[in-house]
Order: C-alpha cells, then structure tokens, then sequence
C-alpha cells in the first residue's frame, strides 16, 4: 500500500484530540512530548508501510515489557541510556566543563540504602567460591586537584555469576552483597574490599533479550563496577570502569565502555593481613575527578524510579 494519510487534517486531528493539545487542563510540557512522539510513530507507520500485525506484535511487546519488568533493561540496551550521556558530553562542553572523570550510564540494578562506611568499606557478604578478592582505591578530588573530604562513594557491581543482589533471580544473595558506600576521610582517599565481578547477561527469556534476538545482537557486558560519587560542592558523578582484559570491553551491549575508564588491573599479595579471603589479590587503582557546580547547581542529579531497601 502506497496510501499516504499521514498529513491529511483527519489525521493531524485525531494527534491533536489523543493529546487534548487544545484542552486547558494537563501538564502541558507531557502533551507537547506526548503529541511529538505519538505524531512520529503516525508517520513512520505511513512511512514504512507498518501492518497491523506489525503494529499489533508491538503493542503486545510492550506488555511483555512491563511484565517482566525490563523497560530499564531495554533502555539501556538500545542505546537510549547512552545518548542521554552523550547529550550531558555535550551539554558540559558547551558551558566548559572538561576535565572531570567521564560520566557512563548509570544501568537499572542501583538499590539506594546500602551501609556507609569511612574510608574503608567491605562490601562483599556472601561467600563466593568462583571470585577471588578485589580491592578499589583511590583519590576522590575536585576540579582544582585537590582531595575531596566527606566525598560519598558509592559501589556496586554483580558477582561471580554475573548476577546483583536484589535482582539476582536464584535469590542467593544477601541483600547488600557487593553493595556500599565509603566517606572520604581528610585525604580524600577511599578504598574498597570486595571479589572480583563477572560480567552482567541480559535475562534470556525475558523482553530485553528477546528484542536483541531479532536484531541478531548479543545481551552481554563486560565485566564492571559502578559508582556514584558525591560531594556537597560537586556534581554528582555516575560512572563505571571496566575490568581490563575482558573481551567484551567494546563490545558492550550497554554501550558504556569509555577509554578512561578501563583501569590497570595489578596482582598484589598481602590479602591475608587486610582480612581478605585469599592473600593474593588484585587492585584497580581509580581516581575520582569531580566537576564544578554549574551557576551554584547540581545539574547531573537525574531523577529516576530506583530500588531501595534497608541494611
Ligand atoms: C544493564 C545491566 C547492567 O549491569 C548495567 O550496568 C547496565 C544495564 C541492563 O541489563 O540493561
Ligand atoms: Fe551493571
């Protein structure tokens, strides 16, 4: 079918009634978005010809979506999470910000809640025969290289089967588990005690992996910890870092590798006298550079639903 409809005034009408464009009452910023999106999905049914069984399978996609609870997931997996950082890349440029560690996507498996500690935090709970131990540390400093005292860093990260506590499906973990926070002491310095994680695989019969299927794509990522760091004269930072040597580093279904943010991975022993699990251990070293305050603000809170429970 060539039929083309979407410009005739029937059309253009029932956009403007479906978003009650011309009502009084409503949040007009929602019907202004609402009206483009529902206007661009018209045209590229117009456009493309899309069937009815076409329109039909995505409808019902979106219910298999929301059941299993994957419109974070699939957010992230289509690149979505990605260009809303490449928008704050540009956003910083413009204003000029530079300088600071690269901000990457903060991904859906966030739980708020987990135990703060100073200068020191444990993190890993559970036992977890497949990891061996993990210790991050490094400087938290602001703009002007000097340390941050006070700074929050915040961490987690999946375990040895690539899964996170509070979403992890055998239900295994502690609610905390590989989950924590450390406040920067004088020095700025803080340091984490945790396992080393694996990387994270979409579930495989759930909507995310399924939409991959059918562009022939791959639902995995590389192994990685993520962090948001905090400050009261600072920017939020929300970043990650890869585990150097993991073959998916760029080929991250997520789209978060950055090049700054794959840290040397350095065989250490001494493990035992730290209270580690085994004395041989590995360090990533990753120093936390934050931004300024734009006009006095904070513009890099990002509100979204998160999980949140109690230590
Ligand atoms: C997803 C999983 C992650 O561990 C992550 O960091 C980002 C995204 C995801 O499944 O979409
Ligand atoms: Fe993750």
């Amino acid at each position: 079918m060539t039929t083309k409809v979407f410009d005739t005034k029937e059309v253009q009408e029932l956009l403007r009634a479906a978003a009650n464009v011309d009502g009084r009452n409503g949040d007009a910023r929602f019907k202004q978005i609402f009206q483009r999106l529902l206007s661009d999905l018209f045209k590229a049914i117009d456009d493309l010809d899309i069937t009815p069984d076409e329109v039909w399978a995505g409808v019902n996609y979106l219910n298999k979506l929301g059941q299993d609870g994957e419109a974070a997931l699939l957010a992230a997996g289509i690149g979505l999470e990605k260009y809303l950082d490449i928008r704050m890349d540009a956003a910083d440029k413009a204003v000029g910000i530079e300088g600071g560690t690269p901000r990457t996507i903060e991904g859906p498996l966030y739980v708020a809640g987990a135990p703060v500690r100073d200068g020191v935090a444990r993190i890993d709970i559970d036992p977890d025969s497949g990891a061996g131990p993990l210790v991050i540390r490094g400087t938290v400093s602001g703009a002007d290289g000097k340390p941050v005292a006070g700074a929050l860093v915040e961490c987690w990260h999946a375990n040895s089967k690539g899964f996170y506590s509070h979403f992890d499906p055998t239900g295994e973990q502690s609610e905390f588990n590989l989950r924590g926070a450390v406040r920067t002491g004088a020095d700025g310095k803080y340091e984490i005690r945790t396992l080393m994680p694996v990387g994270y695989g979409c579930p495989p019969h759930g909507a995310t992996q399924q939409l991959l299927n059918a562009l022939a794509r791959h639902g995995n990522r590389p192994a990685h910890v993520h962090f948001f760091v905090t400050s009261e004269h600072c920017r939020k930072l929300t970043t990650q870092f890869n585990i150097e040597g993991d073959p998916l580093i760029w080929d991250d279904f997520a789209y978060a590798t950055r090049e700054e943010l794959i840290p040397h991975v350095v065989e250490r022993t001494g493990g035992l006298a730290l209270g580690l699990k085994a004395d041989s251990y590995k360090e990533i070293e990753f120093d936390f550079v934050l931004t300024p305050l734009v006009s006095g603000k904070d513009n890099q809170i990002v509100q979204r639903p998160r999980a949140a429970a109690t230590a």
